[in-house]
């Protein structure tokens, strides 16, 4: 089985801290699976994605994203690397505000060399697919929580990453907004995304994943694919 994510004994210890906030941990994600990352405050679930985002880096252990060691990679290797195979979605959307919707959406394809037309149309089609095409238009700050999320995913996938990433990503959206990226994940799941999910939200998890591992103090207490192996 092609492992999209590999992670060896990897471990995060911030400045002086005595105990890491993560690890060691070993983890393998399957293509095309889809996995919530839960815990408490603190767990380290944020630690955990910004590893495997290659935001930053570990203190112990190897990271093979994509089949490739980004632990090891170079700042220049590695920035060009996350635009290219990474979509990463936040809470807060961190859209440009002073670029519109569709600009926002089309930056990460032209930032890697695609030509202007074809980023416009795989904007295009991804605006299409997500329901926001009538505001290609439109600066984010007009836009509600929900749309505004949505803008936040289809610029994540423009470059079709590997591999998509969510933090929290309904964790600043009301009930309804929040059923409308919980959906949207759903269906990108379905069309074969890989997915990883970092969530406070287990409702959440159980409608997105196919997989759930909870972190406890930076360990994982619980994983259900394990357990299904078992
Ligand atoms: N840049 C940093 N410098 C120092 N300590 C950090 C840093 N980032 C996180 N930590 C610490 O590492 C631990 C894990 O933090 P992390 O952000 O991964 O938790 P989390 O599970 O995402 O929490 P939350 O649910 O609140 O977002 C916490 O104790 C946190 O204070
Ligand atoms: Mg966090």
């Amino acid at each position: 089985m092609t492992h999209v994510i590999e992670l060896e004994g990897v471990a995060k210890r911030y400045g002086g801290a005595d105990a890491p906030a993560l690890g060691p941990v070993d983890l393998g994600v399957a293509q095309g699976e889809a996995l919530a990352v839960t815990g408490p405050s603190g767990s380290g679930k944020s630690t955990l994605l910004n590893l495997i985002a290659g935001l930053d880096r570990p203190s112990e252990g190897s990271v093979t994203v994509a089949g490739q060691r980004i632990d090891r990679m170079g700042e220049h290797a590695l920035a060009r690397f996350r635009r290219e195979r990474i979509g990463m979605v936040f809470q807060f959307f961190n859209l440009l505000d002073d670029l519109t919707v569709a600009d926002n959406i089309q930056l990460p394809a032209q930032l890697t060399g695609t030509a202007r037309r074809a980023a416009a149309s795989r904007a295009g089609e991804l605006m299409e697919v997500l329901g926001i095409q009538k505001h290609a238009r439109a600066y984010p700050g007009r836009l509600s929580g929900g749309e505004r999320q949505r803008v936040a995913v289809a610029r994540a996938l423009v470059n079709k990453p590997a591999l998509l990433l969510a933090d929290e990503p309904t964790g600043a959206l009301d009930t309804a907004s929040g059923q409308d990226v919980r959906e949207l994940l759903v269906d990108l799941h379905r069309g074969g995304q890989t997915v990883v999910l970092v969530t406070h939200d287990l409702e959440l998890a159980r409608a997105c994943a196919t997989r759930t591992i909870h972190l406890v103090d930076g360990h994982v207490a619980v994983d259900t694919h394990a357990e299904a192996v078992r």
